[in-house]
């Protein structure tokens, strides 16, 4: 196992500037209960006409998700958001996702898609939204949850959220067994108060950047802010459903470490890398007690 130095630690994590593939590489096999990342939408070369293609980003990806398969353990999963691609100059989808979907799932399995709705996206694919207005905004992101197995760790009760008042209203008058329209039986257990709300795979985070500390830090120190920032409440919904306290989380494209704050938060160890030098020392603005660790194998 290659020993590296981390650039930056905490009591719980340690953020790596180096290349993906290489901390991967260093990581114990079946040590890691969550990767949860955004790699790059990143095309080495592009095609003639400005297009993308699936097979080279497939190829250029799969070295990262079989380490990513291997640090995994049995119990755990590899989530991962990359903002779906238009052919350019086409107004239509390149399918390379759904390609690069059916790839990983020869190995990992499909849990399920959460789809992230950011209220606050700006007009995209801009020519076809605002100028020949033949699309609408593209404002939902999928969210792929795979399982090194079919049955990881999650528990959607340390996501619950608060019940609606139609439901409260429900467990003050109690409920009359029904059969809906639908064929759905309600039956009297429907209005037992379970301390919250399932919530549904649609999660709505505006993704608003104004108010948050870490572009002030970044502003004082003279650093570019990382300009494709998970909202934190996006890893933090992730997180709390897949892991529990002291569970390793692991971001392998971390840019501004979004995932290794939200993970210190909910008390899960972390790792992350990133191979930009400022955005790595960006993201050690985030932690108030980071320090310069010594060398020792991860995790
Ligand atoms: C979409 S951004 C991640 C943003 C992150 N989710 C956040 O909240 O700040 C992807 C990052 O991956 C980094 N990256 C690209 N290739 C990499 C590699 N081979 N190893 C490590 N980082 C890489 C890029 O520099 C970029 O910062």
């Amino acid at each position: 196992m290659v020993e590296l130095v981390a650039s930056y630690e905490t009591d719980l994590g340690r953020c790596f500037h180096a290349d993906a593939l290489t901390v991967l590489r260093s990581i114990e096999s079946e040590s890691v209960d969550l990767v949860l990342t955004s790699p790059p939408y990143a095309l080495r070369r592009k095609k003639r006409y400005g297009n993308v293609s699936a097979q080279q980003y497939i190829d250029w990806f799969l070295p990262f998700t079989e380490q990513i398969y291997r640090v995994l353990r049995a119990s755990g999963s590899f989530v991962f958001e990359i903002a779906a691609p238009w052919k350019q100059g086409t107004g239509t989808r390149s399918l390379f996702l759904y390609e690069l979907i059916l790839e990983l799932c020869k190995t990992f399995h499909l849990c399920q898609e959460l789809y992230w709705y950011n209220p606050s996206r700006l007009p995209t694919p801009a020519e076809y939204v605002t100028v020949r207005r033949s699309r609408v905004k593209d404002a939902v992101h999928v969210v792929w949850w795979l399982g090194k197995t079919s049955t990881p760790k999650a528990d959607n009760r340390r996501v619950l959220r608060p019940y609606s008042n139609s439901m409260l209203r429900l467990f003050r008058d109690g409920v009359k067994p029904a059969v809906r329209p639908s064929q759905h039986r309600i039956s009297e257990t429907f209005d037992r108060n379970h301390g919250g709300a399932i919530p549904p795979n649609l999660l709505e985070i505006p993704n608003t950047t104004s108010a948050d500390p870490y572009l002030k830090a970044c502003k004082e120190a003279g650093l570019v802010p990382h300009p494709a920032r998970f909202p934190a409440a996006l890893p933090d919904f992730i997180i709390r459903l897949l892991t529990e306290k002291g569970d390793i989380v692991f971001d392998p494209f971390a840019g501004s470490n979004v995932t290794g704050q939200v993970a210190e938060l909910l008390g899960r160890r972390w790792i992350a890398c990133e191979q930009d030098v400022d955005y790595v020392s960006g993201s050690r603005l985030r932690f108030a007690h980071s320090r310069q660790p010594q060398p020792t194998s991860i995790p």
